[in-house]
């Protein structure tokens, strides 16, 4: 049910035609390649061609959202990504923790040679110049205004609405080309996709909101068991999968007429405080599993 579900939401490929045409022309314009994703799922928050789309150009990914994500998985993920030759760094655009490693990590590592060949040249005012782009919800906005210092409003990326791209300074040393336009994330893949719905990337109103919220704790109680025990003061350990909602809804007297629980209203309050960060810092994805 799911998957015919989120089939729906692929539409529009020719606005992704366009989103991808337009990365590939401004690319000669830019030094590097800044990917947002979403430190809970780094894997899936990934746009699958952006590695092709950006062939050539050094790129450098950002974990945001770290404040939600496992600390130590996070860790992991960063470890992961640089073992295979990526530079990777985590962040917290809502408090602005990282920035700094940020910027070392783009100074210092991603572009070090190219300043220092520009810095040989006598080029000391060519500022650096990098193309920020993610795919919806990663925190792309938040990113470019943590920077920038200061709050755009956000501007909504939609199909049939034209918005052109525009560069942000960022002091002297370094502008940001914000790119307009929808990047799609990894909908082939149905774990992905799941994921993508737990954090919101994917809106509900396209996917049955009980069945998420069953996979969600069944996850979780395989997970972060102590989490549940904590929040929901649910003993999950010899509880099947199937009855967890209906469990969580009795623990927080979600009942209707007959003493039947109201699992839609205990799917809705836990994907509700599952995103605003309620439950604990957790992460969807760890590297040895994927
Ligand atoms: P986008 O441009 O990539 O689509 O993402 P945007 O910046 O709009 O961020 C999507 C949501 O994620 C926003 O929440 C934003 O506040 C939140 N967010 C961004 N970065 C971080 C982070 O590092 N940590 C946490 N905890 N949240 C982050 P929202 O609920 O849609 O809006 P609001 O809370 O800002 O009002």
């Amino acid at each position: 049910m799911l998957e015919t579900e989120i089939k729906s939401i692929q539409w529009f490929p020719g606005h992704m035609a366009k989103t991808r045409r337009s990365i590939k022309e401004n690319l000669s314009l830019v030094d590097a390649v800044v990917e947002i994703i979403d430190a809970r799922i780094p894997l899936s928050s990934q746009n699958p061609e952006m590695g092709r789309m950006t062939a050539g150009k050094p790129r450098l990914l950002v974990l945001n959202k770290r404040d939600m994500a496992d600390n130590n998985v996070t860790d992991r993920w960063i470890s992961y990504f640089r073992s295979r030759g990526i530079i990777a760094v985590s962040m917290d655009c809502k408090s602005g923790k990282g920035m700094k490693n940020f910027y070392t990590a783009l100074e210092q590592q991603l572009l070090k040679e190219l300043i220092e060949t520009r810095r040989a040249k006598g080029m000391v005012g060519t500022p650096t110049r990098v193309m920020v782009v993610g795919i919806p919800n990663v925190g792309k906005s938040s990113f470019i205004n943590r920077m920038s210092g200061s709050k755009k409003a956000k501007v909504e990326d939609r199909p049939g609405v034209t918005r052109t791209k525009q560069w942000v300074k960022l002091g002297d040393k370094l502008e940001m080309l914000d790119m307009p336009g929808v990047l799609w994330p990894k909908f082939d893949d149905q774990a992905a996709a799941q994921r993508l719905a737990f954090t919101g990337a994917i809106k509900d109103d396209i996917l049955d909101i009980e069945t998420l919220a069953s996979l969600l704790l069944a996850y979780l109680a395989e997970n972060y068991p102590l989490y549940l025990k904590e929040r929901y003061k649910m003993e999950v350990s010899d509880v099947p999968p199937g009855d967890l909602l209906s469990l969580l809804g009795r623990k927080r007297g979600m009942l209707i007429s007959g003493g039947e629980v109201n699992t839609e209203r205990a799917a809705i309050m836990l994907l509700d405080e599952f995103r605003a960060g309620k439950i604990g810092n957790i992460s969807l994805e760890f590297p040895e599993k994927n």
